[in-house]
């Protein structure tokens, strides 16, 4: 397939990019870097093994996405490009509706136009709101606490949608998870623009002495520990779901939850960082962040059931090839 990869650049991205070329996929990346590097590009062409092609562009913007249809024949889209920070997004709510809801309407309508079959979306667990854990996909979706979740919420109604209307049309929302870790090579990882709102970049951070301090937001919730709980993914094993999502598309809307099914805590991520890197991080405990929940993570059955798709690399690994990534910076 000749898959037309928007937000290519970025995090998710990039690791994704490079897992099309390496099972035989050509890609085309649409990216505006308004969070990443061009030299992310090279390499991914370094790690996959074989050149894609780059559009630098805004994929809300109209012509944008008409030549870039019209000037690729592309056999699928998977859409990454968005903004991704929800306290930016309360302050900025049209920006984040104008970049993440109307590229996707702009993007649907282009596949029905030039009759692109396959539709991969990157959703959010924050559609699921304040919900029983674990999360399965069935679940009557909640009111999303920010505007970063609504346009998560919209875009997969305007999906949905635009499925049932178009006969042969295959979307796949991709709820993700706690995306960490990066490429076992350390050229392409997370590298947040500013003080990063993750939790991990800002680990990294603190252990190589660009942060004083890991702050720890709550340590009185409901938890084994009095720390928030998630479900942290390998972003390469992330990356591959993306490619079991593609070669597994059929027409209609199909929904997965790309987790590891199970929740591992702040404080039990500091200490698997700590122990593996052989790195102290000094935290400080602070209070609760508004609309943080405090624990969640995936069923991740479905996926597995109907994908073949699993996540198989472990906290461990995540921290390793986050901390190899950062010290290659
Ligand atoms: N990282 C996470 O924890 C997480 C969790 C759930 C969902 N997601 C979603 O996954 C997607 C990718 O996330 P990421 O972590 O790789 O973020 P990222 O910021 O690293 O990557 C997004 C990429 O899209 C590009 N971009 C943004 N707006 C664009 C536009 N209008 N036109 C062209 N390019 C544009 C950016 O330059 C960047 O390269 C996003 O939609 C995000 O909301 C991320």
């Amino acid at each position: 397939m000749n898959v037309l990869v928007t937000g290519g650049a970025g995090y998710i991205g990039s690791h994704t990019c490079v897992a099309l070329l390496e099972a035989g996929h050509s890609v085309v990346i649409a990216d505006n870097f308004s969070n990443s590097r061009r030299d992310t590009v090279e390499r991914i062409e370094r790690l996959g093994g074989r050149s894609v092609k780059l559009v630098e562009g805004d994929v809300a913007d109209e012509r944008t996405v008409r030549e870039l249809f019209e000037q690729n024949a592309i056999d699928g889209v998977i859409h990454f490009a968005g903004l991704k920070s929800v306290p930016e997004s309360v302050a900025q709510p049209l920006r984040y509706y104008r970049n993440n809801v109307f590229s996707t309407v702009l993007l649907a309508a282009a596949c029905i136009e030039h009759g692109v079959g396959k539709f991969v979306f990157s959703s959010s667990a924050t559609v699921y709101g304040s919900n029983d854990v674990p999360y399965r996909e069935e679940m009557e979706l909640r009111t999303p606490t920010s505007p970063y979740g609504s346009t998560k919420l919209a875009s997969e109604r305007i999906l949905t949608e635009t499925a049932a209307s178009a006969p042969g049309f295959a979307v796949t929302l991709l709820r993700y998870f706690n995306p960490i870790g990066a490429h076992p090579s350390g050229l392409i990882g997370d590298d947040p623009n500013g003080v990063p709102n993750n939790l991990m970049p800002y680990i990294t951070r603190v252990a190589r002495g660009k942060l004083e301090k890991l702050k720890v937001y709550g340590n009185d919730y409901p938890t084994p520990d009095g720390t928030g709980v998630r479900d942290y993914i390998h972003v390469c094993d992330l990356a591959e779901g993306h490619i079991a999502a593609l070669e597994h598309a059929r027409p209609g809307t199909q929904v997965y939850n790309l987790g590891s099914g199970s929740g591992v805590s702040v404080l039990e991520l500091v200490e698997a960082f700590e122990r593996v890197n052989g790195v102290k991080i000094p935290y400080e405990f602070a209070p609760r962040r508004p609309g943080d929940l405090p624990a969640y993570y995936a069923d991740a059955s479905r996926a597995e059931r109907e994908l073949g798709w699993s996540a198989k690399r472990g906290v461990d690994e995540m921290v390793r090839d986050a901390w190899n990534f950062e010290r290659n910076l």
